[in-house]
């Protein structure tokens, strides 16, 4: 009964604040609006002027049962509309429809109107699902401003193909009213944090050797399925500490990252951070081999060879390996030959509990894409992974992780 209760009412007792921006899409809010209220939770909604005109508060006070916030005080007996008040009775501001203009001003902290000075002093998470024309969603400007809100950790619905008000078809049209109260359910949803109280660890990236102060040696490693590592773990509600080689991607939601340079960098980071985990997963392409010397100014070119010498990097995961005691620690193994005898021996030799083997021989794995193969193994067998993205990856380790914390 208590479950088909919580099937049905997945938001009963939470707050909404619904954001409402001046886009066509608007009149799709007052559906969201409708659903978030089925689901079990309060709305309260706050327009910007603009929205006014496409979709009416007296609609959305309507739907909400509650009065609409537009301005920063009532004109006709000057009450205040307290953003920061607004902000702390919310479990979640969903800002939806998003213009592209709302967000260039999310990004850099305009606050011109209510629903943005709300934006800035909310304490909860927040959710947008941007709507536009797919020309303005594709703009750079627009993309960028979307990666620096992603990197501080505003949830992003991302809006789907489709025709748009400007009779154009493309990306931009914003997401359906029950997929974005879906999103904001499984946000809130506290049993899915199964996590919950664990401090993880995820190195994801490659470092970077100093040859002198111009060049250096590195790897392919784009670190996009560290990141997506380090977004489930948080998502499933660990606490995660993201030791990131150099990457242009956005910080995931919720987790905290620890930018380095260096295999050395990034061994002290790692292993000071790993006193207080609960475990590790060593997803970073580090470099086995760095300069020996690097040179304080930049190396001239001269007639003859020039020969470099590097010694040994230390192995982060080896090290945390032999001192892991009954933390859980997870690796990495990018193979091009003989990939399932490798990763087998670094299983052992690193102390990892279960080891990720890819194969750049698979069409789809291994670096950049959005794609991996892997195959998954540990002391009493392995399981074998068709193609699939690399967030759909992470989740599969996340599952691994978790059983081994029920052990
Ligand atoms: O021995 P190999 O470098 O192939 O092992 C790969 C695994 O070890 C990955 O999990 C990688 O993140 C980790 N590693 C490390 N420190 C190094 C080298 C590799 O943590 N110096």
């Amino acid at each position: 009964m208590a479950s088909a209760q919580a099937a049905s009412a997945p938001l009963a007792g939470r707050r909404i604040l619904l954001g409402i921006t001046g886009s066509i899409a608007a009149y799709k809010a007052a559906m969201l609006c409708r659903l978030l209220k089925t689901a079990g939770a309060e709305v309260r909604v706050v327009m910007t002027p603009l929205a006014k005109q496409f979709i009416t508060p007296l609609t959305m006070a309507t739907l909400s049962k509650n009065p609409i916030l537009v301005e920063f005080f009532n004109p006709e007996n000057g009450a205040w509309n307290s953003h920061v008040s607004l902000g702390e009775w919310a479990d979640c501001y969903l800002i939806a429809p998003a213009t592209a203009n709302t967000l260039a001003k999310m990004a850099t902290g305009v606050a011109d109107n209510l629903l943005l000075t709300t934006y800035l002093s909310a304490r909860c998470p927040v959710v947008v699902a941007p709507a536009m024309d797919l020309d303005m969603y594709a703009h750079p400007a627009t993309q960028q401003n979307l990666r620096t809100l992603a990197g501080r950790g505003v949830r992003i619905v991302e809006p789907a193909e489709g025709e748009l008000a400007s009779g154009l078809t493309g990306k931009g049209r914003m997401a359906e009213p029950a997929e974005i109260a879906g999103f904001v359910a499984d946000l809130l949803d506290e049993k899915k944090k199964t996590l919950a109280g664990k401090r993880l660890i995820v190195t994801a990236g490659a470092t970077i050797e100093a040859i002198d102060p111009v060049r250096f040696i590195s790897n392919h490693s784009s670190g996009k399925m560290g990141y997506a590592i380090a977004g489930e773990l948080a998502a499933r509600g660990a606490s995660v500490t993201l030791v990131s080689g150099r990457t242009a991607l956005p910080v995931p939601p919720g987790v905290d990252r620890v930018d380095v340079l260096s295999a050395d960098d990034m061994y002290e980071a790692t292993v000071k951070a790993f006193d207080e985990a609960d475990g590790a997963v060593m997803c970073a392409a580090v470099a086995d081999y760095t300069p020996e010397t690097v040179s304080d100014t930049k190396l001239k070119k001269g007639d003859g060879e020039l020969f470099i010498r590097l010694r040994r990097t230390r192995d982060i995961a080896a090290e945390l390996g032999s001192r892991k005691g009954n933390r859980l620690l997870v690796g990495f193994a990018l193979e091009t030959n003989d990939e399932e005898a490798h990763a087998q021996l670094k299983l052992e030799k690193k102390n990892f509990d279960f080891i990720v083997l890819n194969s750049l021989r698979d069409a789809g794995a291994g670096f950049r894409g959005d794609t991996n193969k892997v195959t998954l193994i540990d002391r009493s067998g392995r399981e074998e992974l068709p193609l699939m993205s690399k967030r759909e990856v992470a989740a599969r380790i996340a599952d691994r992780i978790e059983h081994l914390f029920t052990r």
